[in-house]
């Protein structure tokens, strides 16, 4: 139904990706996206050590014969680390096909991937990023617009506006990042241009996805105006539920705290905790303004069969209009 050179690209049946999220996107959780007819990238910044991520992989192969890639996420604050380039060695070991590189420039790692024939999806959050990507040789890039969760770059763009520009500007495939989480918005940004959509939020909120019940109900709970964005004093800004944690740390931002005494009221770990223990209200809770659309928490196959099935109805409304 949804051929793209995406879909050609990653052999997968439908053009959706769902994009890394640290500490969730996991072997079980990756699984059950690639045998929805999807795909997902374990979030390699989820292991401890690249032998950690090794043995992901390798569970990986006993859950799934349905491909699956890696999401290398690198830390503008810190450069780039040395263990990124290490989880690119143990991606290449292990035949993985397509990564998701996300951060910052994957200048530093293309290299060793393209050398081992890894196809290349960058996620950025403006135009011009996305013509540099290009020209340095990655595969397609998806492209994050203001409502998205988790990092949104400074731009502040929405994907309304970035999508149509990116497909006009660029010679490779464009996906939809974030803002997506049914039929109406999968047709959109497809009748945008774009030749795939990547979800976060409506993949957090899934039955299979490893975090507490409680967690996944707090974002069936929380509306489209309830997120905010930490860390706009680091210019490294993240959408995050509006809650506790994060409005004391909008209040230590405010007052101009240190880069210290911010990272350490919303990191060290906590955000693993909040989802293990299923208190909301211990830890930023990444997630984008389409929260407000999520209403129940499904499997991730009812997820994408039911985008799948919408989109047909959308689509068949669409032509109904052009008679
Ligand atoms: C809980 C959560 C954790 C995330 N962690 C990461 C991450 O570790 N690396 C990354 O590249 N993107 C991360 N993201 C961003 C998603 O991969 C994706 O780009 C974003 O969620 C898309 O926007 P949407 O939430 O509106 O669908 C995270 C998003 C969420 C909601």
């Amino acid at each position: 139904m949804f051929k793209t050179r995406i879909t050609e690209m990653l052999g997968i049946q439908y053009p959706i990706l769902s994009g890394g999220m640290q500490w969730l996107s996991r072997a079980e959780f990756v699984a059950a996206v690639g045998n929805a007819g999807g795909i997902g990238f374990i979030t390699a910044e989820s292991f401890e050590t690249p032998e950690d991520l090794r043995t992901e992989i390798k569970k990986m192969h006993t859950l799934t014969d349905k491909p699956f890639g890696v999401n290398i996420s690198m830390v503008p604050e810190f450069g780039v680390p040395e263990r990124s380039l290490q989880f690119c060695d143990v991606v290449v070991e292990e035949g993985v096909k397509v990564v998701e590189t996300a951060g910052q420039s994957p200048k530093p790692l293309m290299p060793k991937l393209k050398d081992a024939g890894i196809k290349v999806i960058h996620k950025m959050t403006s135009i011009r990023h996305a013509e540099s990507a290009q020209k340095l040789g990655v595969d397609a890039i998806t492209l994050i617009g203001y409502g998205s969760g988790g990092h949104i770059g400074m731009d502040n763009v929405a994907s309304f506006i970035l999508i149509p520009m990116a497909v006009s500007r660029l010679d490779i495939p464009v996906v939809a990042g974030g803002g997506v989480c049914n039929g109406k918005g999968f047709l959109g940004a497809m009748a945008m241009g774009a030749e795939a959509v990547l979800m976060g939020t409506a993949f957090f909120a899934t039955e299979e996805c490893p975090v507490h019940d409680a967690i996944k109900q707090r974002l069936v709970q929380t509306r489209e105006n309830e997120t905010c964005l930490l860390l706009n004093s680091l210019q490294n800004p993240v959408r995050c539920v509006r809650n506790q944690l994060a409005d004391e740390c909008l209040a230590l931002e405010e007052k101009n705290a240190s880069f210290e005494e911010i990272i350490n009221t919303v990191a060290g770990g906590k955000g693993k905790l909040a989802y293990d223990c299923g208190d909301a209200e211990i830890s930023p809770i990444a997630c984008g303004q389409i929260v407000g659309a999520i209403d129940e928490v499904k499997s991730v196959k009812a997820v994408i069969d039911d985008m799948i099935d919408e989109a047909g109805t959308m689509m068949a409304r669409l032509n109904g209009m052009t008679k």
